[in-house]
């Protein structure tokens, strides 16, 4: 099917549709120039994931893994939400039962204006206590290296769920209820490689969802949706509103 035609197709659903759950990866941001995490540009080619984004290399070296989600916060401070982030806001509108579950850390879904959201991998401008476990939202860039918790002076580290972590239990229901109640589930720029989401099309498809990807390139997803469309996420997304 090409473009236009799937575009039409997946309009008339949407028109229809009661519930529709999105996911997304760094793909939709990718438009608001925030680095991917793979590809010949990803933030992977550069940087080892297990030298920063995993909680043996926090103990190994705090300073190190701060000063990179330091650098991160700087670039991503500098970021605002684009068209792709816009049509989702104006889609959860037209819905009535609508969830969004990121992979994405940058918070770009909660500044356009979408409510019914689960950041599955933690925000990068949240903080949260190795003592005491407070989390608070922190959007001070640079942040003090290294950072101190206000109410009980232990260390603080990024909100983010670190290779090998696992992701919050109520988060993880959320987002299974709106996979397995949808009628629609649209799979947006994402890889598709990192587990739990790299399942989540298959637990709406089992369900009976009619699932859509939206991605530059064929990923793992591509062989079980029903429609894929190839673009840009922000050229796209509004292409989809009525
Ligand atoms: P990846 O970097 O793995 O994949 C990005 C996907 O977006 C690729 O499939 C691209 O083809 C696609 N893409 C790029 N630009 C696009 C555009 N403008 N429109 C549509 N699609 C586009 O990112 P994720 O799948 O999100 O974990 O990565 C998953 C997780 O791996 C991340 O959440 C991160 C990382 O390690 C944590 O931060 C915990």
């Amino acid at each position: 099917m090409n473009t236009d035609d799937a575009l039409k197709n997946l309009r008339a659903r949407l028109a229809h549709a009661k519930s529709v759950t999105v996911v997304t990866g760094a793909g939709i941001s990718a438009d608001s120039g925030v680095p991917t995490f793979r590809g010949p540009e990803g933030l992977w080619k550069d940087f080892r994931p297990e030298e920063l984004a995993s909680p043996e290399a926090f103990t190994r070296d705090p300073t190190l893994v701060w000063e990179w989600y330091n650098w991160r916060r700087e670039l991503l401070a500098t970021k605002q939400p684009n068209p792709g982030h816009e049509a989702l806001v104006a889609l959860e509108k037209s819905i009535e039962q609508f969830w969004l579950i990121t992979q994405n850390v940058d918070g770009l879904h909660a500044t356009a204006g979408s409510r019914n959201i689960s950041e599955i991998h933690g925000n990068i401008w949240k903080v949260r206590c190795t003592e005491c476990g407070v989390i608070e939202e922190n959007r001070k860039v640079p942040l003090e290296i290294l950072p101190k918790c206000s109410t009980c002076q232990g260390l603080l580290r990024p909100h983010i769920v670190w290779f090998g972590e696992s992701l919050d239990a109520q988060d993880l229901r959320n987002c299974y209820a709106a996979l397995e109640t949808c009628e629609i589930l649209l799979i947006i720029g994402t890889s598709g490689l990192v587990y739990p989401a790299a399942s989540f099309g298959q637990v709406a498809k089992d369900r009976g969802a009619f699932v859509v990807e939206l991605n530059l390139d064929p990923t793992p997803n591509s062989e079980l949706v029903d429609i894929t469309i190839h673009g840009r996420a922000k050229d796209i997304l509004p292409r989809l509103l009525p």
